[in-house]
């Protein structure tokens, strides 16, 4: 295992900054990730877990060790049409979601095309057309950022909700995720009850691969591609807004779509209250909003993070004063 100093993290971000790490170690093993752990304890060091660089903002130089868990392997148990698929947690998400589709595992085609790696999946509870993670995830394996205690976290004890889990809060936040455990079927029976996606289908009962290649059609067509156009996906969440100030903003915005959430709330596009406010396709030097999709920052090249959260800072205020709603910030910064 191989601690090197002063790297470029450039690769290592979907955002594409070129800030650097102090020391930085790739580990492909639960043995390299102790290692790589026994070493930042002896010397003292700072440590920051990265998985596929796609939900963390840099916005600095990042002091002591950064580890990137690698482990890549893909285990796969069959018991009748009940699939158990494991997945490491340095896995490629869409390699995995590609690779069980054709092989005729299904249950992951709507989340087809997300950035990032498995490991990081479960931490923000991955989400599209209709599907969230937890509804074929498990267990999560992981490991104590100080003790090295394997600990193996059902789905309930993993706390999962609308782009939310136990590892964003104090008490997960020491847990390295070393793989995800994922139920997966043999049966083709996609769900495509989210309406955009039915919208885009030509066919009303499709296949599990029809849905996987429509939902990469709508992706590209919509969002940019990291290795193109730096970015972290959506960089907000949809907010959830209590029944009265929704119908007060209907009042004002007729147009305004709003989605079921609970008995009280509703959950708002994000997406529509950025666009309205005028903010899509706006550039501040070389960061900017997307043109296509008003929920996703861009760096057009040359871009930093201090920029994207200095605008994501001035959209967040514009939003609160224009219809008095928070908007939180979907990946971390650092
Ligand atoms: N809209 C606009 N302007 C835009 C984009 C969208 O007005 O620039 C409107 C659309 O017309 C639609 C609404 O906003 O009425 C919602 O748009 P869309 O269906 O594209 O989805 P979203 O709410 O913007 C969420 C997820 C995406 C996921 C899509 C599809 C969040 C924060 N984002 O976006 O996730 O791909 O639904 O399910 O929940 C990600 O997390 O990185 C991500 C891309």
């Amino acid at each position: 295992m191989l601690i090197s100093n002063n790297v470029s993290l450039r690769g290592y971000n979907s955002f594409g900054f070129d800030i650097s790490a102090e020391h930085f170690c790739s580990a492909a093993s639960i043995d390299e990730i102790k290692e790589a752990l026994e070493w930042r304890r002896k010397h003292n060091k700072p440590l920051l877990i990265l998985g596929g660089g796609s939900n963390t903002v840099f916005t600095r130089n990042v002091e002591g060790l950064v580890l990137q868990v690698s482990i890549d392997q893909i285990k796969t148990e069959t018991n009748n049409d009940s699939i158990s698929v494991y997945a490491g947690a340095g896995v490629n998400w869409h390699h995995l979601v590609k690779q069980t589709v054709f092989n005729n595992q299904f249950g992951l085609e709507n989340l087809a095309l997300i950035p990032g790696n498995a490991g990081a999946a479960p931490i923000q509870n991955i989400g599209a057309y209709g599907k969230e993670l937890c509804n074929n995830l498990i267990s999560v394996d992981t490991m104590h950022r100080e003790t090295f205690e394997r600990l193996t976290l059902s789905k309930e004890e993993c706390d999962f909700d609308y782009r939310h889990s136990l590892f964003k809060t104090a008490q997960g936040a020491d847990l390295i995720v070393l793989g995800i455990q994922l139920q997966l079927s043999s049966m083709d029976n996609p769900l495509i009850s989210y309406s955009a996606l039915q919208e885009a289908m030509q066919n009303t009962s499709p296949t599990a691969t029809e849905v996987f290649n429509t939902v990469c059609h709508l992706r590209q067509s919509k969002l940019p591609d990291p290795q193109v156009i730096g970015n972290a996906g959506s960089f907000f969440k949809n907010p959830v807004v209590p029944r009265q100030q929704v119908d007060e903003l209907l009042a004002r915005y007729p147009d305004l779509p709003v989605y079921p959430f609970s008995d009280k709330e509703n959950k708002l596009p994000a997406a529509w209250l950025i666009d309205r406010a005028g903010w899509k396709g706006h550039r501040s030097g070389n960061v900017g909003v997307h043109n296509k999709q008003a929920l996703v920052l861009v760096n057009h090249g040359g871009g930093n993070g201090q920029q994207i959260a200095i605008l994501a800072n001035e959209i967040q205020r514009d939003i609160k004063q224009r219809y008095q709603i928070n908007l939180e910030r979907e990946p971390t910064l650092y």
